[in-house]
Formats: structure tokens, sequence, C-alpha cells
């Protein structure tokens, strides 16, 4: 059983997004609100899929890893649909409306997968966002990206990525316990990870128009340099994210932000109504 902790935390959003910002923080900032805005649809989406795989798990230390997974997805996506409403709230009318016209398609989209969709390519999109998605928490943490107040919405990411982190054998597991495909696992998570940052990506343009920014350019850096090379480790028929060592910080975080929550006493039996 992998060791995560569920933590209850609500962060308040009370600093305004600057968005003076030069042009290289502008190609950290838009992908960075852009993935926040994803992440009320998408993690119900994780969440509703984990569900159906309790029913077929029959190892009970991961079962007991999905529920944890499940509670701690619960509070990431709650935390952020708080962080988005003052995001859309800084935009003019016309901006906040195309915000919410790509939320509602993305929405749509996801919940067309969990109810059209196999339980094996909804394993497979789960493995492969979480499988990115660790790939780049662990290379902001191992340059230190976390330190710092300097991106807007503040310890939001820091505790999200690391609980990323913290929960990145789960959705692999689940994989290689009901489905094991090698092959599958590469095509339907490239696909997942290319319609997920698609979507990142119509954000980040919808709300760079409504800031008058003509270029939004991501520049290369060793943090990035990092986060392909653990990317592309993920593709690896070896790769398992139990065996990846965890860079310096992560674990002190984790630990700041367990002395935060109000943590649950106790993991319930089964998934609570709440997070349904
Ligand atoms: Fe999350
Ligand atoms: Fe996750």
């Amino acid at each position: 059983m992998a060791d995560i902790t569920v933590r209850k935390i609500r962060f308040t959003f009370e600093d305004p997004i600057d968005f003076d910002a030069s042009e290289a923080e502008r190609g950290e900032m838009l992908p960075a609100l852009g993935l926040s805005m994803t992440m009320p649809y998408l993690e119900p989406y994780l969440i509703r899929t984990m569900k159906v795989a309790l029913k077929a798990i029959t190892d009970p230390p991961l079962a007991e890893d999905v529920r944890r997974f499940c509670q701690q997805e619960g509070h990431h996506y709650r935390n952020h649909a708080l962080f988005n409403h003052q995001i859309r709230a800084q935009f003019d009318a016309a901006t906040a409306d195309g915000l919410r016209g790509i939320e509602a398609a993305l929405e749509a989209d996801y919940q067309r997968f969990s109810r059209e969709k196999s339980l094996r390519f909804n394993l497979a999109y789960a493995e492969g966002f979480e499988a990115m998605t660790c790939a780049g928490a662990l290379a902001a943490a191992e340059h230190g990206a976390f330190e710092g107040a300097g991106m807007p919405g503040g310890e939001i990411w820091a505790w999200h990525m690391a609980e990323e982190i913290e929960h990145r054998t789960v959705a692999f597991d689940v994989y290689q316990h009901l489905v094991g495909s090698y092959p599958y696992r590469i095509l339907a998570g490239t696909w997942a990870q290319w319609h997920y940052v698609s979507y990142v990506r119509r954000f980040a343009l919808c709300m760079g128009r409504g800031l008058g920014w003509k270029k939004i350019r991501t520049k290369s850096s060793p943090m990035r340099r990092s986060a392909l090379r653990r990317y592309l480790h993920t593709w690896s028929p070896r790769y398992d994210p139990a065996k990846i060592e965890i860079p310096d910080g992560v674990q002190e975080l984790l630990a700041k932000y367990s002395a935060l929550a109000e943590r649950a006493a106790s993991v319930p039996p089964t998934l609570p109504e709440r997070l349904a």
C-alpha cells in the first residue's frame, strides 16, 4: 500500500493575480492558469473512473490507495474551482464567457468518456494524465520551483503537485491490475495527454487574447528539459512510478501541508457521498 495522506485544505485567493508580466513570465503563467481551469472537470472524471474500477479491484491495499487517491483529487479540484472563480473575475465579460464555453466543452467530453468509453480507455486516460503531471511535478520539485510564492494562486501549486507525487503509483497500479497492456497504455495514454494539453492551450490562448498578449512563448530551461526527460521515461516498458527517486524537499512539503490540514481522522470504507 502506498503512503497517502488525505489533507483537507481550503486555500483563499485574496491577492489579485498580477498580469503585469514579462514575456518569459507569460509563458509560465498562462499554461498554469489553463491547467487550473481544467481541474474541476478532469479530477471528477478521474474519480468517476476510479469508482468504477473499485468494483473490479481484488487487491484490498490497492483499493485503499484508490479511495485515498479519490479523496486527494476531490480536495484538489474544490480548491481549483475557488481559484478559477478568481481567474474568471479578473477578465472582461467576453473572455470570461469564452472560458466558460471551453469549460462546458471539456465537461461534455469527460461526461461522454464516463458514459460511453470502456473502463480500459478511462484507466489509460487516468494513467496518461497522472504520469505526465507527475513528470512535471518532479521536475518542478527538483528545480525548487515551489519555493517562494511566485505563481498566481500561491501555495495551491506546491500542495497539489506534492500530492500528485505522493499518489503517483495509484493510477499506474490500477491500470496494471485491471488492464496491463503496455502498447495500449502508450497509445491511449498519449492520446489522452494530447486531448488534455489541447484544452490547457485553449484556455491559455483565450486568456492571452483577453489580456491583449500577442505572444505566449515557453522557453527551454533546465526544469523543462528535466520534465521532458522524465516524461519520455514514462514511455519505457520498464516504467514504474514506485521506482522513482523523490527529489529533496517533497517530504518536507507534505509534512508542512499535513500540519496545515484538518486531517481526516480515518478513511471510510467506501467513497463518501460528498466525493460523488
Ligand atoms: Fe490532483
Ligand atoms: Fe492525481
